[in-house]
Parts: structure tokens; C-alpha cells; sequence
């Protein structure tokens, strides 16, 4: 066992005994990020809301998710096509990403990407926590995209005691295909920022609070917790091209501005 193995033994232990014991008083209920995903085995594009915990830019959120183009990232979130990559986003700034969902089994995820390949300095617990925003609060109340739970359960075959350099695992986003009251639709995994509602986040999206509480079984609206992801779905015929302007329209505010040295 070399060095990096070591820490990273040292890392997954303290992240395990942390996450054993903040996990116990979880209510997986109304805290469960899974999507539903009924046409089995179907594809299609998706869009999760990634919320970084520290300033990041665009060049390293288009690295993070494997995006081919940072195209693709102006594109769902209406940043002029002039937009370096450079551009600054300040940390709990929500940027769409785009990924391909697969519905295996009722539930879609993330179909291959993104995926982590563990570098040097990579802890599980900082890769879980800080990389991905996957946070579990100290009150215990899931927080984020993805935890590290739903990483190690995506991951069956890793063996997560052993870890080394090179290792490679994917990132299970939440993300449905079906089609919502009838309609193609673009899924959008939304973490819920605090303080908001979820009436507030059916008008900022151009749907209905009734159409969230059903597409996500949601039971006591007044329960949404910040942190709690769900799903709304966009118009867009199912295409992230397609979703207006308007769904969105909370970024047209945003303008890159290039800090003068
Ligand atoms: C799902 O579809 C892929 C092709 O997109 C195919 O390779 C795979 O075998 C299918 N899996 C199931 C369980 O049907
Ligand atoms: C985020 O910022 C904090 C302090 O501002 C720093 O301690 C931490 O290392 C940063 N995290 C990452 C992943 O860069
Ligand atoms: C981001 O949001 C969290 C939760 O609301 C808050 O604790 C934190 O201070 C915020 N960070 C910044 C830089 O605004
Ligand atoms: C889906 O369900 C089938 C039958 O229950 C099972 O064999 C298979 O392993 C499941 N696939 C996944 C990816 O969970
Ligand atoms: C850990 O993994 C390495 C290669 O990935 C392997 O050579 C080694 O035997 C494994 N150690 C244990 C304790 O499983
Ligand atoms: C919806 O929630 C109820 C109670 O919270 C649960 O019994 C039911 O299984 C859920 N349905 C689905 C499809 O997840
Ligand atoms: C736990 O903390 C989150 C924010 O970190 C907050 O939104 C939530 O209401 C808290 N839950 C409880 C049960 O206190
Ligand atoms: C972005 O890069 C350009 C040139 O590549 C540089 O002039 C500019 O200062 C950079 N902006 C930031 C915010 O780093």
C-alpha cells in the first residue's frame, strides 16, 4: 500500500463513519432524489442544476461533467456565445448542465457521464462533498446533486476500501425520459435553494406547483427541504435546444464580466 492509498483508506474510513452516523435520522422520503423513469431502457437529454460551493468558471464545470463543447453549457443557460471560458461563476450561482439519462429499472441516472477518475489529492470524502456539492448537512438532511451514498451504489463494483489513482467511477445524476401530462418535456434536476417554494420555482420554470407535486410524489409541499432535488420538467419537445428562453430566465441578468487585472 503506498502512501496515496493510505490517505485515501484514511479518507473513506472518516467518511463512512461521518456518513453512517448523519445518515441514520434521514427521512429518504422527502429527502429521495431518484427519478422516476418509467420507459425502460430509453435515452434521452437531461439537465441538472449544479450549484458550486466555491468561485469556479465555466472551463473547469465543462471539465467536470465531460461536456465536448463549452457550447453546450452557454447554450441551456442563455450565455451569449461570446462568453469565454474563463467567465466567473460565483459559488451557490446554479449552472444547467447537460448529460445523457437512461431509465434502468423505474429510476433514470446518468447514462457513462460524467464519471471521476481519482487524482492525486482526490479524497472520497472531498470529491463527495466540495467536487460534486454532494453535501449531507450536519443536521443530517441530504443536500446536492448527488452524495457519496449514491456514488458507492452506482458503483457496485468498486472496491471503495481501495482506491488508487486512476480508478474510475461514475456520477449517478437524477434524470427521467417520461414524458409529463402527455407532452415531451426536458427533465430538470433543480436543487432546492433556501428559502424557496415550490410555487415560486413552478413560476420561475413555467409550470404548475400540482404538475411538481405529482411528478415528484410529493406529498407535503411544505416539507421541501434546501438542498432537496426535484424534478421539473421544461418545455423543449425533449430536445435542451428547445427548452425557451423564458424557463430560464433567471440568467438573462447575467452578463460575463471580465474583471480588469
Ligand atoms: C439497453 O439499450 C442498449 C442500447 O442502447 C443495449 O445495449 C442494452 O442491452 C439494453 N439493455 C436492456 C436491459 O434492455
Ligand atoms: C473552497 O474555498 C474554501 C475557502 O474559501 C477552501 O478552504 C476550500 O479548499 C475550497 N474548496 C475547493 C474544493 O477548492
Ligand atoms: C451558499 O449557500 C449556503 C447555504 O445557503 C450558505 O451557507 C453559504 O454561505 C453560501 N455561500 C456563499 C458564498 O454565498
Ligand atoms: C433491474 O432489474 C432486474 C430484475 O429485477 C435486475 O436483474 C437488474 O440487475 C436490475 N438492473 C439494475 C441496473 O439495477
Ligand atoms: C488494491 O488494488 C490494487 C490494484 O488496483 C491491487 O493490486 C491490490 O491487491 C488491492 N489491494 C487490496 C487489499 O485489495
Ligand atoms: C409516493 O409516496 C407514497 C407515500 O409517501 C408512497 O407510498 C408511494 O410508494 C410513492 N410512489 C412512488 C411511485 O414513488
Ligand atoms: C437542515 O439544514 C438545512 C440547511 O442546511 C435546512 O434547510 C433544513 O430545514 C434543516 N432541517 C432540519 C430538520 O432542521
Ligand atoms: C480570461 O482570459 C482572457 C484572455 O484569455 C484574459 O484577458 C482575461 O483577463 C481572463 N479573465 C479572467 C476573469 O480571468
Amino acid at each position: 500500500m503506498d502512501v496515496t492509498q493510505f490517505l485515501l483508506l484514511i479518507s473513506l474510513t472518516f467518511f463512512f463513519a461521518v456518513g453512517s452516523i448523519t445518515t441514520q435520522p434521514l427521512d429518504t422520503d422527502s429527502l429521495s432524489s431518484s427519478f422516476k423513469c418509467l420507459a425502460n431502457n430509453a435515452t434521452c437529454e437531461a439537465l441538472a442544476g449544479y450549484v458550486p460551493l466555491n468561485t469556479t468558471t465555466l472551463a473547469h464545470i465543462q471539465s467536470l461533467f465531460q461536456l465536448k463543447d463549452l457550447n453546450s453549457l452557454l447554450g441551456v443557460n442563455f450565455f451569449p456565445p461570446s462568453t469565454p471560458e474563463n467567465y466567473t461563476i460565483e459559488a451557490n450561482q446554479t449552472v444547467k448542465v447537460p448529460f445523457p439519462c437512461r431509465c434502468i429499472n423505474g429510476t433514470g441516472l446518468s447514462d457513462k457521464v460524467p464519471s471521476r477518475t481519482i487524482v492525486a489529492g482526490d479524497t472520497f470524502y472531498k470529491v463527495g462533498n466540495y467536487v460534486f456539492s454532494g453535501l449531507v448537512t450536519r443536521n443530517g438532511s441530504i443536500s446536492g446533486l448527488v452524495t457519496w451514498q449514491q456514488i458507492a451504489a452506482a458503483n457496485p463494483t468498486l472496491d471503495i476500501y481501495n482506491l488508487t489513482i486512476g480508478h474510475k467511477f461514475r456520477i449517478p445524476l437524477p434524470c427521467s425520459c417520461d414524458e409529463v401530462e402527455g407532452q415531451k418535456v426536458v427533465h430538470y434536476a433543480h436543487v432546492m435553494a433556501p428559502g424557496s417554494t415550490l410555487e415560486q420555482v413552478a413560476a420561475e420554470f413555467e409550470t404548475r406547483s400540482d404538475t411538481l407535486t405529482r411528478v415528484n410524489n410529493i406529498t407535503n409541499p411544505s416539507r421541501i427541504q434546501a438542498g432537496q432535488v426535484i424534478d421539473i420538467p421544461l418545455k423543449g419537445h425533449g430536445k435542451i435546444n428547445e427548452v425557451p428562453n423564458s424557463a430560464s430566465h433567471k440568467y438573462e441578468v447575467l452578463q460575463p464580466c471580465i474583471k480588469s487585472p
